[in-house]
């Protein structure tokens, strides 16, 4: 949850390090700190609970020595409370080590205990500082920081990254990590550590992979790799493909903003280089999982959680119709604790933004080790699930930086459409005129989600208008469903409000209970022309909350003159088939969600308590 960042090289390290905290504070912002090694044989720290702001201010007022090596960190609290001591880096060796820590040292208790007794004293209550003493004493019998970090993270259970600096070794920065993130950036005279690419795309797009239970040791003009066994490990090297720029607000009000407007492009890229000349979809990635196999499974199950885990329950619709086989989605943190049934005919696939939430994480590694065969949908290069799975399909979203999940959403509902369609071509499940019908119409879609972008001023004007609603209901059908939970989970996580998403049949099993005069609900439309005749249903449940004296507004189709007689706003969006509506009518509401929370005063692109990247269980 937290975002670190390393440098060693011959720029200002603050300036690095600070860059780089800036673009990783969305994995968190509950406190901020750096240390430098400050060319005269110390180490100079500075950190402040609050956002990174504050750091930023006091470092700006009261410079530190300028060196150029250092660590950074920006923590999402979990053991100990938001608070200037609580705050990263940690220090050990009477202040000759400083330390910085993601994730959670299970063992923290016991290793605490033997430092106390051992005449150690604390000053914070993390976990992280146990790690540090620790390193810090390894230190003192090894002389070295790899040896000495080495020792240490044999003896740590749970999960973790950790950077260390020392101040007798200033062009050195070690890091390790277990089941938590982190990569390598490689400069010319200059190496980087971050949780993620962001952290050092300002200065070189060339990453390196660095695996479990392995750990680096970066230096201006050598980068060394060995696992925790101490045997040298052949790292993997990879291009970023996008640059700082696209990490960058550039003149939007917010993130989240900029990032629904990247919508229709989000669609378009994850769509290019996977439809063949014949208009059939051939997505290369797949070749990890070959054609028998795709025929051979009898099952899908998707795991994902929240945003994620609903653009899994919208492809569930497509894959099952288009390949039929049966799929089912669970949130990945249910999903191992109840030992689900699985075999080699099973088709885990997991879906993920960062590709480093840890819920999806261990259950794609129980999912492996069951021996299922999995497939990651990843919007992330070099992130851990992807290459924990026999396949990947990257969601080409570019960076999405806010908190709240939207351009991704609609990239991750593509990319189940390619692979359903790939799927149900390979099985002999949809004909391929079918299928080349399909896939224009996906094609179309950035289109039509350009218009729909560009006729939210309605929408806007009612979330201004709606900043004191105190209660929203989404209603949805179908893929419309999803929709709806989505719909919903914006509003909860962006303007802190009660909202909730429900299937529409469910309305008479209780939720009715719920409308009273003037609840606003909002209802995703099914087509009037959709198949299974769920229009109808849809307009009698409006009728249905709007008797009991709910405020409906509509998303339906353009010329669905149905609805009009009973909302009380429309929201209209183009045309598509139904397995395409999902993707235009989400639009709307997450340009809601951020427009109520703005009105409402607050800071879209970092709701409270969350972080973007959930690395910890
Ligand atoms: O990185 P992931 O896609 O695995 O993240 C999954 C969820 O944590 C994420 O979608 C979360 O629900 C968002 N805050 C929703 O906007």
């Amino acid at each position: 949850m937290c975002g670190i960042v390393g440098y060693v090289g011959s720029r200002g390290s603050i300036e690095v390090l600070m860059g780089g905290l800036k673009r990783l504070e969305y994995r968190g912002y509950d406190s901020a700190g750096v240390a430098v090694l400050d060319g005269h044989g110390g180490i100079d720290t500075r950190k402040h609970a609050g956002k990174l702001g504050i750091l930023s201010d006091d470092l700006a007022a009261t410079p530190l020595h300028e060196g150029t090596t250092g660590i950074g960190h920006t923590r999402w609290a979990t053991h100990g409370g938001p608070t200037d001591e609580n705050a990263h880096p940690h220090l050990g060796d009477e202040g000759r080590l400083a330390l910085i820590h993601n994730g959670i040292i299970e063992n923290f208790g016991e290793l605490k205990a033997e430092l106390l007794e051992r005449g150690h004293s604390f000053s914070s209550e993390t976990d992280s500082e146990v790690a540090a003493l620790l390193v810090g004493e390894a230190y003192r019998e090894t002389g070295e920081l790899t040896a000495a970090m080495l020792q240490v993270v044999n003896r740590l259970e749970g999960a973790f990254t950790l950077l260390a600096v020392h101040a007798d070794q200033p062009d050195v920065v070690v890091g390790a990590r277990r089941n938590s993130p982190l990569v390598i950036g490689l400069g010319e005279g200059e190496n980087f550590l971050g949780s993620d690419v962001a952290a050092f795309v300002a200065y070189t797009r060339s990453a390196m992979e660095i695996g479990q239970d392995q750990l680096v040791t970066i230096r201006p003009d050598s980068v060394e790799v060995i696992g925790f066994d101490g045997q040298p490990v052949e790292a993997k090297t990879f291009e970023v493909n996008w640059d700082a720029s696209a990490a960058e607000k550039g003149g939007w009000p917010s993130f989240m903003a900029k990032e629904i407007s990247e919508e229709p492009e989000a669609v378009a890229k994850t769509i290019l280089g996977r439809v063949d000349d014949s208009g059939l979809v051939r997505i290369p990635e797949l070749d990890g999982l070959d054609e028998a196999t795709l025929r051979d499974i009898d099952r899908v199950v998707v795991i994902a959680c929240g945003t994620a885990a609903y653009a899994g329950m919208v492809g569930k619709y497509a894959i099952e119709q288009w390949a039929r086989v049966p799929v089912d989605v669970e949130l990945a943190h249910e999903f191992r604790y109840r030992e689900p049934v699985l075999s080699e005919r099973t088709l885990v696939v997991s879906i993920s933004q960062s590709g480093e939430t840890m819920d999806t994480l261990m259950a794609v590694k129980y999912a492996r080790e069951q021996g299922a065969r999995t497939l990651s949908i990843c919007n992330t290069q070099g992130a851990t699930i992807p290459r924990e799975s026999d396949a990947v399909v990257y969601t080409h979203a570019g960076p999405e930086v806010a908190v709240a999940s939207t351009k991704a959403f609609v990239a991750q509902i593509t990319a189940m459409y390619l692979f359903g369609l790939q799927l149900g071509q390979v099985r002999g499940t949809l004909d391929e005129g079918r299928a080349r019908g399909l896939v224009r119409e996906l094609q179309a879609v950035p289109e039509q989600l350009a218009s729909v972008l560009s006729s939210g001023e309605r929408i806007r004007e009612l979330a201004k208008w709606m900043a004191d609603t105190q209660s929203v209901l989404f209603l949805g059908r179908h893929v419309g469903y999803p929709v709806a939970l989505e719909g919903a989970l914006k509003l909860k996580e962006l303007a802190y409000i009660h909202a909730e998403g429900f299937a529409a049949g469910e309305l008479k099993h209780g939720p009715i209970a719920l409308i009273e005069p003037g609840q606003i609900v909002f209802v995703i439309v099914p087509s009037p022309r959709d198949p299974n005749s769920l229009h109808a249903k849809v307009v009698s449940n409006i009728q249905e909350i709007r008797a009991r004296g709910a405020r409906v507004i509509a998303i339906a189709e353009a010329g669905d003159a149905a609805v009009l007689p009973y909302a009380d706003e429309v929201i209209r969006i183009p045309l598509a088939s139904p397995f395409f509506e999902p993707l235009l009518a989400v639009v709307p509401l997450h340009i809601f969600g951020m427009e109520l929370a703005a009105a409402k005063g607050l800071d879209v692109d970092q709701p409270r308590n969350l972080a973007k990247s959930v690395t910890v269980e």
